[in-house]
């Protein structure tokens, strides 16, 4: 049994009809270097190749009538048996609108596991059969409708493996973007120091770093409370239980 370490490549597999699909996003920018350095490994199969039928069918029209067509159990199941064969300890998760919100939790969690089988619906959808029998979680990227899952395994896959060790440069990326610490990002800045008359907020050409960090928390702390209030919340009430667990006040403090 392959045991997940952190010297272990994050190994994923994706069952689609359009492994091309696949292959083409994820062999570019971060993603596509961590594929080469062998920090990912990833691969697809494909349903049709279980097929007995000339056309390769992966369709069929639904019960009980309605438009579109529904995607067959039967080469599913037999492309999740062999993905299961290759990650063996890996969860199935159904990439579907009828899934619980994909959040940086979801891709943490999904980081420390190791592995991950990922399931790229098309047309109306799968067989209800295969999601009860043979998938673990759904999950769906937000409330709208895309044609295939094939987009959101691509942002999953994306959103796990830059917290993968070794994926970004500098280890402490990660760890300073939106979510990770339960804040949205602080504003950044590059050259010049103006343009058109903007100036770069001058502290953070001060050389000071007490003084940055500082400014850079309480910008995030704004940016989360302006942009998403349902965060801020959260935060707020962590940032309480902290105090209280550290014997403070937890009087809110940071309103
Ligand atoms: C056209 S959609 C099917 C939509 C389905 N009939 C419904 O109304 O919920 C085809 C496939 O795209 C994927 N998909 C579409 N929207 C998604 C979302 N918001 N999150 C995750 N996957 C999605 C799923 O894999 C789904 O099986």
């Amino acid at each position: 049994m392959e045991v997940a370490t952190a010297e272990t490549p994050f190994h994923a597999v994706i069952v689609t009809i359009f492994p091309e699909l696949i292959e083409a996003v994820a062999s570019v920018g971060v993603f596509g270097r961590a594929v080469e350095r062998g920090l990912v490994r990833l691969e697809t199969i494909n349903p049709r190749a279980y097929t007995e039928d000339r056309h390769q069918t992966v369709d069929g029209k639904a019960y009980g009538g309605g438009p579109g067509m529904v995607m067959k159990v039967g080469p599913l199941r037999a492309a999740l048996e062999e993905a299961r064969r290759r990650c063996p300890e890996a969860k199935v998760i159904y990439l579907s609108p009828q899934g619980a919100p994909f959040a940086q939790q979801k891709a943490e969690a999904c980081a420390v596991q190791g592995q991950v089988i990922l399931l790229a619906g098309r047309y109306e959808g799968i067989d209800q059969r295969l999601i009860d029998r043979d998938v673990d979680e759904q999950w769906s990227l937000g409330d709208y409708v895309l044609s295939g899952g094939e987009m959101p395994a691509l942002v999953v896959l994306d959103a796990v493996a830059r917290l993968r060790p070794g994926v970004l440069g500098d280890e402490g990326s990660a760890e300073a973007e939106s979510f990770s610490a339960g804040l949205l990002d602080f504003p950044h800045y590059t050259r010049p120091e103006e343009i058109d008359g903007q100036r770069v907020p001058e502290v953070l050409l001060s050389g000071d770093h007490g003084a940055i960090a500082a400014w850079r928390q309480a910008q995030a702390e704004a940016v989360t409370r302006r942009q998403r209030p349902d965060l801020w919340a959260r935060w707020q009430e962590q940032q309480q239980r902290a105090e209280k667990r550290n014997g403070g006040s937890g009087d809110g403090s940071h309103e």
